[in-house]
């Protein structure tokens, strides 16, 4: 049967991280261990999902301290439910949503005209004239306000 309390090293190794990334994690509050008779740190089993919770949002450019406060709504004292995931990926949908809809511009349009000053691409004359877009932002505009795309007739 599967073990419900896990060594650091366990953790580490399952989750595909570093003992001291492990240590970050906690330090910044973010999931919690405690020590048993033998005072040796030890986790739930449920850390685990945590941590891959942890690291896919990471991956989506979500700061620890937006995963920390999302993550603080999650009960700590019991293994969260479907339920309680339910309610924490609802608080990141937008931002995911968000994320998402970014990438795939990037992917869609990285070989055309990302607005983004350097008037080197084809289309650039087309949707950047002159460079038009820098009165309204700066970096990849076409990227970032994908409303302020003018539509080639
Ligand atoms: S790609 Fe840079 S301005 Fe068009």
């Amino acid at each position: 049967m599967a073990a419900t309390e896990l060594s650091v090293g366990t953790v580490a190794n399952r989750a595909g991280i570093s003992i001291s990334a492990l240590h970050f994690y906690e330090k910044k509050g973010l999931i919690r261990s405690w020590r048993n008779q033998g005072n040796q740190r030890r986790y739930k089993r449920d850390v685990l999902r945590r941590i891959a919770v942890i690291k896919a949002a990471q991956t989506m450019g979500i700061t620890l301290e937006e995963i920390k406060e999302t993550l603080s709504t999650l009960p700590d004292q019991r293994t969260p439910t479907k339920a309680d995931w339910q309610r924490l990926s609802k608080h990141w949908q937008r931002q995911l949503d968000k994320k998402i809809a970014y990438m795939q511009r990037l992917r869609d349009k990285v070989d055309g005209c990302i607005g983004c000053g350097c008037l080197s691409m084809q289309h650039c004359p087309i949707y950047n004239p002159d460079d038009q877009l820098a009165e309204h932002s700066s970096g990849a505009v076409l990227l970032e306000h994908p409303e302020l795309e003018k539509t080639e007739k």
